[in-house]
């Protein structure tokens, strides 16, 4: 009987995986197991012989048992280890692959213009993108009989609303508002029912500026265009002055820039041309001041119309308008 038991215990005592003494367990402690050969042939023993093997049984089974639950314990610690280990996460170490965004191009060109003109006492102002055609055009000088409206294809909303074509509306409503004298810049987006081709967008973005004041010049207007110029691109860059007509300016010109893409070679930004008209500008019309409820005899100022979409393709190189709204990563990735 002790041998019987002593070959059980080793073979528990030998097992090399929780499935083998699991097999061992089924084996020793079963219904056929070790036990149950001990308590056998019980019924030929003496009532003594019987209490004997009763109590070497039950240290038997408690024996086996305690071997079995230490053995168990240790492959459960094991297995448990183990998967400890291949599960581990080190909730310490930086998350990888996060890229931070970054404001979009134009954004940070409209940034640091208003930053510039905020320096020289500008105020920076905001108007609706669905406008009234008075402020749109009235206001400025364009009745609705008037050939510059064909200048700028118009989307038409219900009840004599429309998409502002330009920035120039809040021209308007500043001066409604704040009146005389004034300095105030306008960054938006704009819209016009145009064909998308590489440097024309349904959808563009202006800054507008307006300064309202005694005698304001030409040379006033000058002075600030070239001083936003040399802030935004750092460097000469080779401009010209045409007489330009907008029904809002007298006298009105076109500030162009030598393309900075082509070098003045031509290239479809410029339209072949070698120039990039950027910067609209002139004197404010008397009758968009007496409109707004300014006294031309007593005031006068300067606008201009900056076209913050060709400035950033200008500043970056950039061959192609339709690049600035397509929301492809590789491109915004790049500022
Ligand atoms: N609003 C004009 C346009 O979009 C530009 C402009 C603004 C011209 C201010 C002169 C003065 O075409």
């Amino acid at each position: 009987m002790q041998d019987l038991l002593d070959s059980a215990l080793a073979r528990i005592g030998a097992a090399q995986t929780g499935d083998e003494l699991e097999a061992v367990r089924v084996e020793v402690l079963g219904r056929k197991g070790v036990l149950a050969q001990l308590s056998k042939d019980m019924a030929k023993l003496t009532a003594d012989e019987r209490v004997a093997r009763g109590k070497f049984i039950n240290a038997s089974k408690q024996a086996l048992e305690s071997a079995y639950d230490e053995k168990k314990s240790g492959f459960d610690r094991e297995s448990l280890a183990k998967r400890l280990d291949s599960e581990w996460l080190d909730l310490t170490i930086p998350a990888s692959g996060v890229a931070p965004g970054s404001l979009h191009p134009i954004t940070q060109i409209q940034w640091e213009i208003e930053d510039l003109f905020r320096s020289m006492g500008f105020t920076v102002l905001d108007g609706p993108e669905v406008e009234t055609e008075f402020h749109n055009f009235d206001a400025l000088n364009i009745p609705g009989d008037h050939p510059a409206r064909d200048m700028q294809d118009t989307f038409w909303l219900d009840g004599g609303h429309l998409l502002r074509t330009h920035t120039s509306p809040v021209q308007v409503r500043g001066m409604e508002k704040l009146g005389p004298p004034l300095r105030m810049i306008a960054p938006g987006r704009v819209f016009r029912n145009e064909s998308v081709d590489a440097s024309h967008e349904h959808t563009f973005y202006q800054l507008e500026g307006m300064m309202i004041d005694k005698d304001v010049s030409v040379g006033n207007l000058i002075y600030f265009m070239k001083t936003l110029l040399t802030a935004i691109f750092k460097k000469e860059v080779t401009v010209r002055l045409r007489p330009g007509y907008f029904p809002f300016v007298e006298p009105g010109f076109e500030l162009d820039i030598r393309c900075l893409i082509c070098g003045g070679d031509g290239c479809p930004v410029c339209k072949q041309s070698g120039w990039v008209e950027l910067l609209p500008c002139g004197l404010v019309n008397p009758h968009v001041l007496r409109k707004s409820g300014i006294d031309p005899s007593e005031w006068n100022g300067f606008a201009f119309g900056l076209g913050l979409t060709r400035l950033v393709m200008m500043r970056y190189a950039i061959d192609d308008i339709r690049w600035l709204q397509s929301g492809d990563l590789r491109f915004l990735r790049q500022f």
